[in-house]
């Protein structure tokens, strides 16, 4: 238990009904997190940055319950979906430490996307963030107290106990999480708005995501990651995505695209190369991801654009 984050309850404490609305967006890693231990840490540092066109809308309505369990409907666009409460059960009961007010209520909790459902692109961190936030517009109503920062911290500690991609999501363009020498001032609990100064020319930094499979993936990302605590690789990839986030602050520091690029580019394929090299092995790519990663080289090549490619747990492109 992280004491820093538990809210009790106090007598004077009144709890309200309600609602709470709020949007996130998905993220995109350039570093990637890829392996985590017990409690959502992280086995190394990732960077990311929002995706602020793929967001998830939520509203969450709360009213008074006599039940001593928390109580909850979901819908997801209009529709009661079953399936995504047993996630939900889940996450409810890694955060009721946390947030042990939310078992004084009812909840009712609506969800949309501004990006077609099943296309294959991740909607689980903009989902847990969008609401981990409103848990804590829940919390700051019963403790108005609570400043900006302590808000979005532990909004994010909240997200990240979803899924660990999720806590990149409460803030700014460019978030970090996980501790490394090169950010001291990280966090393995939650993510931080990237601390330093970004060139400008990556200011118009913008992201395609190309479609290849629209099919549920065959490997989860929780399940893969799990594969690296006995991956052969497992100590020269901590140590690599370490080196890689030194190399990235440098290029969004000078506006070295062409650093950029490599290190970004070369994330994707080990985090793929992770995959394609544990026990078992998995293989997310397809034969259209190939493909376009090789057009996409070709046509750097002959065009000198500063067009690159990223991946995240899947076939699509980036
Ligand atoms: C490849 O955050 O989806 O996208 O913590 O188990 O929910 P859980 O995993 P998740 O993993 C994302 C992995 C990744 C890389 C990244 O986003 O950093």
């Amino acid at each position: 238990m992280v004491r820093e984050f538990v809210f009790n309850l106090k007598k004077k404490n009144e709890i309200f009904n309600g609602e709470s609305h709020w949007k996130a967006p998905s993220n995109i890693a350039l570093i990637k997190y890829w392996g985590k231990k017990s409690n959502q840490i992280p086995i190394n540092p990732s960077l990311s940055f929002a995706l602020k066109n793929c967001y998830t809308q939520t509203k969450v309505s709360f009213v008074q319950s006599d039940n001593s369990n928390l109580d909850f409907d979901f819908f997801f666009e209009g529709n009661r979906k079953k399936s995504f409460e047993n996630k939900l059960k889940k996450y409810f009961k890694n955060i009721i430490i946390y947030c042990s007010y939310l078992s004084k209520f009812k909840l009712k909790i609506e969800s949309s996307n501004s990006f077609p459902h099943s296309s294959g692109i991740a909607s689980s961190a903009s989902s847990y963030c969008a609401l981990s936030l409103c848990i804590m517009d829940i919390e700051k109503k019963i403790d108005p107290s609570i400043d900006n920062q302590r808000f979005l911290r532990k909004a994010s500690f909240l997200a990240r106990l979803g899924s660990g991609s999720a806590c990149r999501s409460t803030k700014g363009s460019y978030s970090m999480w996980g501790k490394s020498n090169v950010f001291p001032m990280a966090s393995n609990l939650f993510s931080i708005e990237y601390p330093e100064k970004v060139n400008e020319i990556f200011n118009t930094l913008c992201d395609t995501i190309l479609i290849v499979d629209k099919q549920k993936k065959k490997f989860s990302s929780t399940d893969g990651h799990m594969l690296m605590q006995n991956h052969p690789f497992s100590i020269a990839r901590i140590s690599q995505a370490k080196d890689n986030l030194l190399l990235i602050k440098n290029a969004l520091e000078l506006g070295d695209l062409k650093l950029f690029i490599k290190v970004v580019e070369t994330e994707a394929l080990s985090l793929h190369s992770m995959m394609m090299t544990s026990d078992p092995q998995f293989i997310l790519m397809k034969p259209n991801t190939l493909k376009i990663i090789d057009e996409i080289w070709e046509y750097r090549k002959k065009t000198k654009s500063n067009v690159c490619f990223t991946l995240d747990a899947g076939a699509n492109v980036h």
